[in-house]
């Protein structure tokens, strides 16, 4: 056997040792992907809302962890707090947990309505799978509701109700009594609804991987209406949108909505741990997972353990100290109203979009032929993550990181940490001037990317 590799190697690795672990031994497509921009660069360090390469290079990170890095990288708070729990026990399932017991608490204060009782998971798609066990065996009806363009996550149960053919054809049969409805078509909802065999209907308040959709102003209460009326339980999934993201602690609270089942994780954990919950009111779970007989129905090992529980009641404290909520409403007026002086200049923005820190900027998609005279590799990319191209040119010319989002390649997603600065978002809005100026049609990017991918391929540096 060869030797093992230990923490302490990691600073010794080059760039193009982590490619080759990553091209052997992990994903090879998505190695290339990344590599085809530029993109897979050696980050070392990482601060606030900046990470640093191997070459010392500063980079603002506007991608945010998807929606992980509400307090930003390596908040110190957190690591404190996880420090401080480091000599309480772990794991140890065969008992009651303080950390866990006092993050229920905290989540029921500051969750709208009667949500009390949570259930403790490691990830968003975790989270999903309990919504929608909880919502059938509490109504003992089988049919899940969700919509076209949404995502929950690609486990079996989630990738079910994620509204994206790519991502569920090949893994059939999915979970059965899965519909699709049109996000913000109560109608259509109703329909579906009155077949009385629906126990839930799971949504997100703004579709953050269907591009940054926002729904029409009404649509959250009305379909909160809509399954009381017909005995479905309304799940609303606060993954991407939660922890002040949008504007509010929750951005269902823009509408003053109550969902019966609310899905957390992401920014729970602070960036640091990984943490998801799902929390029901106690009617739901009372019927559901109520008495003895009922209770371990549901469990997960290493659900709620004291690590993770103490870096989700550091990030609440963080966050309600600084009032990241707010923060995120103002910042995200500022550069929403940036973003829309843009927009008025450069006609390959079609549309820019969002709420509070959760913004997308849609392009024109590109005329006919513009395609075809881009050129093999760059061609691919072109076609199916056309945002990546403006992506690869904010990260290899401004040193910005962004993406596109997972259900609509043509939108760029800015959902940076809400401890984010004006200024910095002034970096942002200079950079996007700069690009567009520069890049006045996909043509020009197509040919940008061409020239990054060349440079990275015979002109790459190691680090
Ligand atoms: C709204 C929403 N739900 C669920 C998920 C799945 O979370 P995870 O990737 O932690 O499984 C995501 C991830 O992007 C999400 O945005």
């Amino acid at each position: 056997m060869k030797k093992l590799l230990t923490v302490s190697d990691l600073p010794t690795l080059t760039r193009s040792q982590v490619r080759e672990n990553y091209k052997k031994y992990m994903n090879p497509g998505f190695a290339t992907l990344l590599g085809l921009l530029d993109f897979d660069k050696l980050y070392v360090k990482a601060e606030g809302a900046y990470v640093w390469d191997a070459d010392g290079n500063r980079y603002l990170d506007f991608l945010g962890g998807y929606g992980s890095l509400n307090i930003g990288h390596n908040n110190s708070h957190v690591i404190e707090a996880v420090r401080r729990a480091e000599t309480m026990p772990n794991l140890l399932q065969a008992s009651i947990n303080a950390a866990a017991g006092a993050l229920a608490y905290n989540l029921a204060q500051i969750t709208p309505g009667k949500l009390q009782n949570t259930f403790f998971c490691n990830s968003g798609a975790e989270a999903v799978e309990g919504a929608l066990k909880i919502a059938r065996i509490a109504t003992g009806r089988p049919r899940i509701i969700s919509c076209k363009s949404g995502f929950h996550g690609k486990t079996m149960g989630s990738l079910s109700v994620t509204g994206r053919e790519k991502y569920q054809k090949g893994f059939e049969p999915l979970l059965p009594a899965c519909d699709l409805v049109e996000y913000g078509n109560t109608a259509e909802l109703e329909e579906k609804l009155k077949s009385g065999d629906v126990a839930a209907f799971i949504v997100e308040p703004i579709q953050g991987e269907g591009g940054i959709i926002v729904p029409p102003e009404g649509y959250l209460k009305s379909a909160q209406e809509l399954c009381h009326r017909y005995g479905a339980l309304l799940i609303v999934d606060e993954i991407q949108t939660g922890f002040g993201r949008t504007g509010k602690m929750f951005a269902c609270e823009h509408e003053g909505v109550e969902p019966d089942i609310m899905c957390l994780a992401k920014s729970l954990g602070g960036g640091i741990m990984p943490v998801g919950a799902f929390i029901a009111t106690g009617e739901v779970w009372n019927k559901a997972y109520g008495g003895i007989e009922k209770c371990l129905l549901h469990t997960s090992t290493f659900g709620g353990n004291t690590r993770a529980m103490a870096a989700g009641l550091a990030t609440l404290e963080f966050i309600t100290r600084e009032n990241l909520p707010e923060r995120a409403a103002r910042l995200g007026d500022y550069l929403l109203s940036g973003l829309r002086r843009l927009q008025e200049k450069y006609a390959l923005i079609k549309e820019v979009r969002g709420r509070g820190l959760l913004l997308g900027i849609e392009f024109e998609q590109p005329a006919k032929g513009v395609l075809a005279r881009i050129a093999g590799a760059v061609n691919k990319i072109s076609q199916e993550y056309l945002a990546s191209m403006v992506a690869g040119f904010l990260l290899n010319n401004h040193r910005i990181i962004t993406a596109y989002t997972l259900n609509n390649p043509n939108v760029i997603r800015l959902e940076p940490p809400l401890i984010i600065s004006e200024e910095q978002l002034d970096i942002l809005l200079n950079a996007l001037e700069d690009t567009f100026a520069k890049n006045r049609s996909f043509l020009g990017f197509g040919l940008a990317s061409g020239k990054t991918i060349l440079a990275g391929r015979f002109g790459g540096k190691d680090r």
